[in-house]
């Protein structure tokens, strides 16, 4: 089975992205392993801070570890990560990449912790991605009433992304591009900037990694993929899919105790999402 790097490489290569689905239990990981397992196709399985403490770190690497065990193709990334402790931890772990979260500081030090971060995976023994980010795309995925106030509205520069890329020695960066995390109540969606996506490639020589996914048209998603988004994160909709489907499960079954049975909607729910956005990223929808 291939690594993180490789598939990632082989994405870039053919000009599509890999699915990034964050999950905070065992339910959501499910519907995310039974969708790559019936697409044939790999998939990241995120968890943040947040989630991880959720999910539990060691049981999201055993639930990943066990889906490899069978062929699916599944990788673990510690998603929106804010101290070198909580890297150190997600590494030590056995994550495949891990993402500094320091874009909200000054230049000088988002630069300084986010090598730090890469110093310490590069020292690990295994080959361990780290992704840095640079711009202002909100930090909730949720369903919000207007954007946050500090979003980017110039967009990451690619020639300050390239001198990111150079002084920090990431293998992937994440850049502000017209995407958001979490979603708008009106449906209006975000519109994102393919062209930019394609400069901060060039720029850095880097595969970029397109944050925010939910609440993009599919048309964009294919014209970042080709311009050189190699992963493609979607939290939003399937928190929103999951919740839904438990509803319905709970309202179609009102004295039903057993969890699996009333969660079942929300799991297969988030599944059919996954399988779509697999099929779109790599362009056979
Ligand atoms: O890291 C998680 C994502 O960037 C998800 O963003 O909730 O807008 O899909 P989203
Ligand atoms: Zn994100």
């Amino acid at each position: 089975m291939q690594t993180l790097r490789e598939a990632i490489e082989d994405a870039r290569g053919k000009r599509i992205a890999i699915g990034h689905f964050n999950i905070s239990d065992s339910y959501q990981f499910k519907a995310v392993k039974e969708a790559a397992k019936k697409c044939g196709m790999p998939a990241v399985i995120g968890v943040s801070e947040g989630e991880r403490e959720a999910l539990g770190v060691r049981e999201a690497v055993a639930l990943v570890t066990a889906a490899r065990a069978e062929g699916v193709e599944l990788f673990l990334n510690a998603d929106h990560t804010h101290t070198i402790d909580k890297i150190k931890e997600a590494i030590d772990a056995g994550f495949d990449s891990v993402i500094i979260d320091a874009s909200h500081l000054p230049f000088e030090e988002n630069v300084k912790l986010t090598r730090e971060a890469v110093g310490y995976a590069r020292a690990c023994g295994r080959d361990v991605l780290v992704e840095g980010e640079l711009g202002q795309i909100g930090t909730g995925s949720e369903v919000m009433d207007a954007p946050p106030a500090d979003i980017d509205k110039n967009f990451t520069d690619p020639q300050q992304a390239a001198l990111f890329a150079r002084e920090t020695g990431i293998d992937l960066i994440a850049p502000a591009v017209g995407n958001m995390h979490g979603v708008l109540r009106s449906g209006a969606q975000q519109k994102l900037d393919a062209k930019r996506v394609e400069e901060i490639a060039e720029s850095t020589g880097l595969p970029v990694v397109l944050h925010g996914g939910s609440g993009s048209p599919d048309a964009d998603f294919v014209a970042v993929a080709k311009a050189g988004a190699a992963e493609i994160h979607i939290s939003t909709d399937l928190r929103v899919a999951f919740r839904k489907g438990v509803e319905q499960g709970l309202a179609q079954m009102p004295d039903e105790v057993a969890p699996y049975k009333y969660i079942a909607p929300g799991v297969a729910a988030d599944q059919s999402l996954v399988e779509r956005y697999i099929k779109l990223f790599a362009g056979l929808a």
